[in-house]
Formats: structure tokens, sequence, C-alpha cells
């Protein structure tokens, strides 16, 4: 069940073909660790169930016509966990990078990845690699997989750079406006999400496209990330669609 506000009875019985689709949705894929506990298991099964739901929904939000998905995999915090459950992650991440080589050619996703990949061993950063090389040229949904992310880092990131350019002489100071910072993101070229689903009931931003996020809206769902369904997504995409966006305005 999400938690929403006034529009939920109208959010429920809204037909999806009749929903405002969002371009951009980010997902928090939050909670593997606490359905692993619930079924008294070790937290790196609950990554697993993760991983393929991951993939469930990835494919699911191509199909009803997402333009660019956003997925939260791993933060620059999440080095802070202990080593094996780490290690577990690294593995998963290894074993869905090799199968997303072809598994999501037929849905013709562009894979892209965010984040400081020089972290991950070489054998993962080559997958990473190959996996932009091969979809680069597809021309379906744009799939960001978040890894070694972290907004704040991406922020100081772009501000290091533009810094870099000014004393060049490339740009010239007064061209730094909100449109060249972007420009300076990992998300650089694509649109701010429009949603970002955080499943797991947790209200919070944990780091995760701040910039981006100025004028996102947000829907928190009841649910632990493995249990997430295609049901909810379309959930999430209906409270989106009754909310009302005045970017400020009136
Ligand atoms: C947060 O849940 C989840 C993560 C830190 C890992 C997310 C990774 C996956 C779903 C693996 C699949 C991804 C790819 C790209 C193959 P948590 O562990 O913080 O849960 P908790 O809050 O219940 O402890």
């Amino acid at each position: 069940m999400a938690l929403f506000g006034k529009n939920k009875k109208a959010a429920e019985t809204l037909p999806l073909e009749d929903i405002i689709l969002p371009k951009h949705v980010g997902i928090i894929m939050d909670g593997n660790g606490r359905w692993a506990k619930k079924r008294g298991l070790p937290r790196k099964v609950g990554h697993r169930e993760g991983a393929k739901v991951f993939r469930e929904i990835t494919r699911y939000a191509s199909k009803v016509g997402i333009k660019h998905l956003t997925v939260y995999a791993f933060s620059t915090e999440n080095w802070k966990r202990p080593e094996d459950e780490v290690g577990a992650l690294m593995k998963l991440f290894q074993s869905y990078l090799e199968e997303a080589l072809t598994d999501f050619k037929d849905d013709d996703i562009v894979v892209r990845f965010i984040g400081d990949r020089t972290g991950f061993s070489p054998g993962l950063q080559k997958l990473m690699d190959e996996n932009e090389e091969i979809a680069k040229d597809r021309d379906g949904m744009v799939l960001n997989i978040a890894m070694n992310y972290g907004s704040r880092d991406e922020i100081v990131r772009a501000v290091k750079i533009i810094c870099a350019e000014v004393k060049s002489g490339r740009i010239d100071e007064s061209e730094i406006d909100a449109k060249l910072v972007s420009d300076h993101l990992y998300t650089a070229g694509q649109p701010d999400p429009d949603l970002i689903i955080r499943p797991s009931g947790e209200y919070r931003i944990s780091n995760f496209l701040l910039w981006q996020s100025a004028y996102t809206e947000f829907v928190i769902m009841n649910k632990l990330w493995p249990d997430f369904q295609k049901s909810d997504f379309d959930e999430a995409l209906r409270i989106y669609s009754q909310r009302n966006r005045r970017y400020g305005g009136v």
C-alpha cells in the first residue's frame, strides 16, 4: 500500500492508459536486508531477490513507455557494510552485468552507469564499459544504474570540473548557471526525474539525485524491494499522475 494523500481513491481507479507518464523515474531499491531478516535468511539472499526484481521492473518500465529509469544499486556509503555483504553485492553485479549484455537487447534498453566506477574491480569496470558500448546505438529506454554513486560526490566532481574549465579559460565565470551545473553531472543531457519511488517505507533521499530532484514527486511505498511487483509500479505511476506539479508557481 502506498502512502499518499487525499487522491488515494482516484489514483486507485485510474486506468493505466489514461495516466500522464513520467519521462524519468528513479527508484531507491531499499529493503533487501529487512526482507531477508524477516525470513531468518542472510542479507545477501535479500539482495539476490532484489536483483531479480530489478531486472523485472526494468523491463516493465520500458514496456509501459518510461524513457529514463535510474536505479540506486550501490551508494558511496555502502562500502561501510560488512565485507561479506559487499562481496556478495559485487558478485551479484558481476553476474547481472554479464546477463545485461544480452538480456536488455530485446527491449532495446540503453544501459548506462552513474557514479565513480574506478572504485570497482577492473573486471567489473570492464563489464560496465562493455554494457555501455554494446547498448550505445539502441534507442529504447535509458537505464542509469547508480553504482558507487553519491549525489554530493557528483556535485563536488561537477564543481571541480567547472573550476578547471574557468581556470583554463574554456568558460567564463559569468556562464555558470543551473544548466551548466546540470550539464556536468553524471546525468548530463537527461531530463530530471519526474518521480522517485522509494519502497520499504523510509522517508529519506539518501544522497540520491539531490540536484536533479529539485521538483521531483516522491512516492513512498510500504513494500520491501524484493516484494515489489509490476502492480506496485503501476500504482506509483497512478499516484504520480494525480499530483499537481507547480514548480514553485501557482
Ligand atoms: C538497499 O537495501 C539495497 C542495496 C544497498 C542494494 C541494491 C542492490 C540490488 C537490488 C541488486 C541489484 C542491482 C543490480 C544492478 C544487479 P538494504 O540492504 O539497505 O535493505 P535494509 O534497509 O532492509 O537493510
